[in-house]
């Protein structure tokens, strides 16, 4: 048969451990035996085989399961093994389990049934981050911080703001990993080695008995297809660099003493014995670049391969499996350091008053008194400018008066009391003052929050 003469040209040489994905396949074991089962159960059903090889058969496999990947005999991959471990059990019977299809259709299976429960194990692994950002966010409506742009403070916004920025951004990466997911759940089973088969077989079956939603219906697509790998490892790189970015500010911000990582999330020096390091958020950053690198193999691999299957797609698939796997975790380990972080409420208010991070909020307010925002605009930075980094209240005001002065030929109060100024400079009061849609005031952050 050409299981004995394929089982033969495996027999050894010096590719043969080069050859071999069996190692590597022990990702989609438990998949192959499904992906088995659901053949053999349709082949009976449609009277391909008789209902006794197919007991048998089952009876196999149900051994070869239990006894683990790792009693498999040696083998060119986990199918021929498992096939080869079925032979065995109950003689060339077993060869009939690969009727009517191919190794082709059935490893493109394997690999979309095992994926799909790594994706929805990452997809939780976003939710549960997204619950625990808007937990730690209730807690932190009122709590003051600056916010930052090209790493100068900015304006003042809330921990809860920055936290629920990084919800919004984890709430895309669900999607596009359920996305992802919708277009892996579609079965290439039947499709054969690329060419179909001339047994009366019944794909819609052995899709429904693996839970697909659907198939991939030409048969030389089912086994060529890989661009579920592509969109997955996409979408999962796509989380590791928004985890990157959360991990890269809280590096900063237990560098400037705005948030203490637990213990169990930190890290220290073998010989500087004061240090305390944010090691964990550190290699969240990394693994986005591992993502990256991943998704980069991918297409690589499968750019320009010719129809229909081609062994370099033994290499693509565990670039997807390693990149789900590394980044799911870091989303995991992301999410309890935010969970046990602990911010500093008042170096964070003291910090938002600093760099006249306010600056924009008194631009506004003289352009709600009818000046010309670039007008507004100018006459502050010139203020801004003379001040400096820090001043208190009163440094402040007279720094704007005397910039009025240049700029309008009028004191500062000839346009706005000094109370609504003051009100202005405070970071608590600015913060609130900011209610548009999406915007930091608490009252609107709990809003989203409940929304
Ligand atoms: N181990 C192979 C893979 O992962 C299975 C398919 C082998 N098919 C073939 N025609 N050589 O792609």
């Amino acid at each position: 048969s050409g299981d004995v003469v394929r089982r033969e040209r495996f027999s050894g040489g010096p590719a043969r451990g080069f050859l071999s994905s069996l190692a590597a396949d022990e990702r989609i074991f438990a998949a192959d035996v499904a992906v088995d089962r659901a053949h053999v159960v349709m082949l009976d059903e449609q009277d391909v085989i008789d209902r006794e090889d197919a007991s048998a058969i089952l009876g196999a496999l149900d051994a070869v399961e239990s006894a683990g990947h790792a009693d498999l005999p040696d083998g060119e991959d986990v199918h021929a093994a498992i096939e080869t471990a079925v032979i065995r059990r109950i003689g060339d019977r077993g060869g009939r389990m690969h009727t009517a299809r191919s190794r082709n259709d059935e490893v493109a299976t394997c690999i979309r049934y095992r994926l799909r429960e790594d994706v929805l194990d990452a997809a939780e692994a976003t939710v549960e981050a997204r619950d625990v950002l808007a937990d730690v966010a209730e807690d932190h409506t009122g709590t003051v911080m600056p916010g930052f742009t090209h790493l100068q403070p900015a304006q003042p916004t809330t921990v809860a703001h920055y936290l629920c920025s990084y919800e919004s951004a984890l709430a895309r990466d669900t999607e596009r990993l359920l996305d992802a997911y919708g277009r892996i759940n579609r079965s290439p089973l039947g499709g054969a080695a690329f060419a179909g088969t001339p047994f009366d077989i019944d794909r819609e079956r052995t899709a429904e008995l693996l839970g697909f939603d659907d198939l991939v219906r030409n048969s030389m697509d089912a086994a060529s297809a890989r661009d579920f790998l592509v969109e997955t490892t996409a979408a999962v790189a796509a989380l590791a660099t928004t985890l990157s970015g959360l991990a890269e500010d809280l590096v900063v911000f237990s560098n400037l003493g705005y948030v203490e990582l637990d213990d169990a999330y930190a890290s220290t020096s073998s010989i500087m014995p004061q240090k305390k390091n944010p090691d964990t958020m550190e290699i969240v950053r990394g693994t986005a670049g591992e993502a990256a690198a991943g998704l980069n193999a991918l297409l690589s691999i499968l750019k320009g391969l010719p129809r229909a299957y081609n062994r370099d797609l033994q290499r693509a698939h565990p670039h997807a499996f390693e990149a789900v796997d590394a980044v799911a975790e870091a989303t995991e380990v992301a999410a309890g350091a935010v969970a046990t972080a602990a911010w500093d409420e008042s170096t964070l208010e003291a910090a938002a008053s600093e760099g006249f991070s306010t600056a924009t909020g008194v631009a506004d307010l003289l352009a709600m008194e009818g000046l010309p925002f670039r007008t507004a605009h100018e006459l502050v930075a010139l203020a801004a400018e003379r001040m400096g980094g820090g001043a208190d209240v009163d440094a402040a005001y007279a720094a704007l008066d005397a910039a009025a002065k240049d700029v309008l030929d009028a004191p500062l109060d000839a346009r706005v009391d000094r109370d609504t100024v003051e009100v202005a400079l405070d970071p608590v009061q600015s913060v609130a003052s900011r209610d548009s849609v999406g915007g930091p005031a608490p009252a609107t952050v709990e809003r989203e929050l409940t929304r």
